[in-house]
């Protein structure tokens, strides 16, 4: 019959996340309720993105105001949206967002043990074109006593201590890739029952790819072995065929695409940028930490990303990922120069 083709056991995100938690020593399911929360968020965020209910949004905007000023920023929703779901999940005390300039403490009444670093929509330049966008975010324990305020040493913690970490690709379909330090799954949304579908179990990198990626439109101001590198790639010496370029522009995009084909994605530094663009606490460190669960590296060119001791909020890195011998290869031209 139809209903045959229809499993009654799915393993939905949510109960992946809840046996993860029951298998931990000692939990007390609030990691449970925090992830929880961040994936209702992201669920939002993807209606949101697809414009779910948007006939409703315009009518109002018609009839109030044409310009529509009252309907919210996408970028502004995500971020309030991530900000009121952690809060109401009673399992932070302090969180890091791409949008807000200074730490954000929890109230002390809803205050829990866990940090959270996040991006709520990161591809700001592809939002306005419909491309791809995504939601990035990385958990910490507190480490400053509990019965204290929180402090943005909280924050400041090294990718190495990551308890969870994840990313919503608002792509053709809206996946989750998420890791809680045990290998990486991936998730994709089932919009008919709103449920993310386990579809990749234990994801591995391939050793190389064929596809390097960056915006090679700075070339002018990157460093001397970066291009030679480049040059590598496009024309190797070893009669080898030369890479593919992709580059969307959105990193959770570029990044997915490296985890599923292999290959390099990076921004490293130029002379306009010393440190690159990504931000170290929400963008690289929860990407370099997925990368690696999938057997990758995540290399700033001098140092493992997850290594760096971070001392500022915002800070940035320059940022090379993907394929281990791929990375290997890069670092093998840029270490030539001191
Ligand atoms: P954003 O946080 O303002 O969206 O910037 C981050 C994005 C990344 O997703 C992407 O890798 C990078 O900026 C692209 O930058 P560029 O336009 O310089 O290539
Ligand atoms: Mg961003």
């Amino acid at each position: 019959s139809d209903q045959s083709a229809f499993d009654t056991d799915v393993w939905t995100l949510t109960r992946f996340v809840i046996e993860t938690g029951r298998q931990a020593k000692g939990a007390t399911g609030e990691l449970t309720q925090l992830i929880n929360a961040m994936l209702t968020a992201i669920k939002a965020i993807s209606s949101a993105v697809r414009k779910a209910g948007l006939a409703h949004l315009q009518g109002m905007a018609g009839a109030v105001n044409v310009t529509g000023d009252d309907v919210k920023k996408l970028d502004v929703l995500s971020n309030d949206l991530v900000i009121n779901m952690l809060q109401a999940s009673y399992s932070t005390c302090c969180m890091v967002s791409e949008e807000n300039k200074e730490l954000i403490i929890t109230p002390k009444d809803k205050r829990g043990k866990y940090v959270v670093c996040f991006d709520p929509l990161d591809g700001s330049s592809n939002i306005d074109c419909l491309a791809s966008i995504g939601t990035i975010f990385a958990i910490y324990k507190r480490v400053s006593e509990s019965e204290g305020e929180p402090t943005e040493k909280d924050a400041l913690q090294q990718g190495n201590n990551i308890v969870c970490a994840g990313y919503a690709l608002y792509g053709s379909a809206t996946l989750v890739a998420l890791s809680t330090g045990t290998g990486l799954n991936f998730f994709m949304l089932d919009p008919a029952i709103g449920e993310f579908i386990l579809t990749e179990r234990n994801v591995k990198i391939k050793p190389k790819g064929k596809i390097y990626s960056l915006n090679e439109g700075y070339a002018k101001y990157f460093h001397p072995s970066i291009n030679n590198y480049l040059k590598h790639k496009k024309y190797p010496e070893d009669g080898s065929s030369p890479y593919g370029a992709r580059y969307v522009g959105s990193m959770v995009s570029d990044v997915h695409r490296t985890i599923a084909y292999g290959g390099i994605f990076m921004y490293p530094a130029n002379e306009k940028s010393p440190k690159g663009k990504l931000r170290l606490l929400y963008e690289c460190n929860p990407i370099a930490f997925l990368i690696e669960q999938a057997g990758g590296m995540a290399t700033t060119g001098t140092q493992r990303v997850l290594d760096v001791q971070p001392e500022a909020l915002h800070q940035r890195v320059p940022f090379v990922v993907g394929s281990p011998d791929d990375v290997n290869e890069y670092l093998s031209f840029v270490q030539k120069y001191p």
